[in-house]
């Protein structure tokens, strides 16, 4: 089954043509993708996925789509052959020219530049340095924003559109509008601020709003001043000509509190400029058939590999080899968000009562990894653990888990059930954001569904749903079989999401070229 995407906003629907990748004024335009994370080069969460796939897919369109990023220390040189595009760069900022350097590499032919600056980038860590955040994220950010326009000068590429995702390229908008609102070269340029999770909003001190040059007129409460301090996205989605959200759901949901974490009322001034897209999966990485991390491919129509993978899952995660015994899946950061704090409230009911097994993998807050990783020596051969970061694993348990389970409070897209989905893991979800947008319920009298939602933010609802998904396994096998083979021929494309990413492009281009 084909699932076609969602875009919001009432208008936009009306005027979306029905073809738009035929439509010869897209063709040939120009976007920069400014990200600070992207796979293959760095990745800690979803977003790395969304822009190293959205790109491709774009190019695919008749796009020149290219992605800037910071050379962060981790994204060795010499392993993705990055070559010099910009010896030096000068980066104006609130605090004079900031030099640095540009590399290129290459990633599905289309190129990425690599912003260089060892004072900035050159550390361990992304955001953070494993227990604290960057005390100066805000400087880090900041620049590799002002870099990512400069980049754009000095390589005479420009770019009709610059699209910008989450708090760390937040400010790219303001720039084009207080910077450079009638500079010659950026005359034409329209920004777009997607937004993957508004609960990470780059707040800092007013300290570091100097810094960022953009004067005392922007630091009002309107734009970029929030409780005395700084917050980017505010600043983004002031200036953003659109704004787009990760899923029709989420972009509901984030017009009200508590789901805008305290911006509802900045959204709703912008509403008429607010899509919501919902995220497609790459398949090029996470489709059973071809997955080159797992030890069997399988199929919806031979599904024999895929108790393979159950067997060896159980062996990496110490699990007794028990075919008949349901696995439930976990791969996620161990953030509040999350819900995990909920889960392990009723863990130790889940083990006592159901006949189940866990393999889990995740990192994130100290609590939640002690807690989950000292589970295996509680429940050896129940539960297996690995707290940290594995592709590979992440894989292997989407193959060989019986069900995947995520149990968000919130979730503006979230993209492991879609990929639950494809491996006929069944994923086991509270309704809410992008989970309630692509799973469908279950239902007991017909068989209908690909998965089990709950709505209450509470650990009865999860053990309550975990219970009806692990009798569902022992107890309605046929409706099992015919869900696991309905979730695999689901389709979560980035192609319909890309046609709609390009209406959002014509849109702010048209608001653009009003402003001017
Ligand atoms: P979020 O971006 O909020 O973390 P998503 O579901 O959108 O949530 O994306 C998470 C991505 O990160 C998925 O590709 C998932 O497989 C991956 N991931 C999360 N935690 C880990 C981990 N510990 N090891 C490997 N991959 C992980
Ligand atoms: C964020 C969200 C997640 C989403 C991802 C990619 O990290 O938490 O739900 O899937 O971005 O858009």
């Amino acid at each position: 089954m084909k699932k076609s995407n969602g875009v919001t906003s009432k208008s936009a629907i009306k005027t979306a043509p029905k073809n738009s990748a035929k439509a010869p004024a897209a063709k040939k335009k120009k976007v920069l993708f400014a990200a600070s994370e992207a796979v293959p080069f760095v990745k800690t969460g979803g977003l790395a996925d969304v822009c190293g796939a959205l790109p491709k897919i774009l190019r695919k369109l008749g796009y020149d789509v290219r992605l800037v990023l910071p050379r962060y220390w981790a994204i060795s040189r010499e392993y993705y052959g990055l070559e010099p595009v910009l010896r030096t760069m000068g980066v104006p900022t609130g605090n004079g020219v900031v030099w640095c350097q540009v590399f290129e590499g290459k990633v599905d032919g289309f190129p990425v530049y690599f912003v260089e600056h060892e004072q900035f980038f050159g550390r361990a860590g992304i955001y953070d340095d494993g227990n604290w955040e960057h005390p100066d994220n805000a400087e880090r950010y900041g620049f590799f924003s002002c870099a990512c326009l400069q980049l754009c000068r000095d390589l005479k590429f420009k770019p009709d559109i610059i699209h910008c995702h989450d708090w760390q390229t937040a400010l790219i908008p303001a720039y084009l509008k207080v910077w450079y609102g009638n500079d010659p070269f950026f005359k034409d340029t329209a920004s777009v601020f997607s937004i993957h999770n508004i609960a990470y909003q780059g707040t800092f001190k007013a300290t570091a709003y100097p810094f960022l040059g953009l004067g005392s007129e922007n630091f009002v409460e309107s734009k970029f001043e929030n409780f005395g301090g700084v917050n980017f996205v505010k600043g983004g989605i002031f200036y953003a000509d659109a704004i787009s959200t990760v899923s029709p759901t989420y972009a509901q949901e984030i017009l009200s509190e508590p789901g805008a974490n305290g911006l509802s009322a900045y959204l709703n001034r912008r509403r008429d400029d607010l899509f919501g897209i919902l995220n497609g999966a790459d398949y090029d990485h996470w489709d059973p058939e071809t997955d080159v991390n797992l030890p069997a491919k399988y199929s919806a129509r031979d599904l024999s590999g895929k108790k393979l993978c159950k067997k060896a899952l159980q062996q990496e995660f110490l699990l007794d080899e028990q075919e008949n015994v349901p696995v439930i899946g976990i791969v996620s950061r161990l953030a509040e968000q999350k819900g995990f704090q909920h889960l392990a409230v009723v863990m130790h009911r889940i083990l006592r009562d159901m006949k189940v097994q866990f393999a889990i993998v995740g990192s994130g807050e100290k609590s939640l990894e002690d807690f989950f990783g000292g589970l295996p020596a509680l429940y050896p051969g129940r539960v297996g653990a690995w707290i940290g970061y594995s592709n590979r694993k992440a894989h292997l348990v989407e193959a060989g888990a019986d069900f995947f389970l995520m149990p968000s409070l919130y979730e503006p897209c979230g993209l492991n059930q879609i990929y639950s989905l494809k491996y006929g893991t069944l994923p086991i979800v509270r309704a809410t954001g992008g989970l309630r947008d692509t799973v469908r319920q279950y239902d007991e009298q017909t068989g209908s569904g690909n998965g089990f939602l709950y709505h209450d933010q509470t650990p009865d609802a999860i053990c309550g749903t975990v219970g009806w998904a692990v009798s569902t396994y022992y107890d309605r096998q046929s409706h099992l079989a015919q869900m696991r083979k309905r979730a695999m021929l689901e389709h979560f494309s980035w192609l319909d999401a890309a046609k709609q990413y390009e209406e959002v492009y014509r849109r702010a281009l048209a608001r653009r070229a009003s402003w001017r």
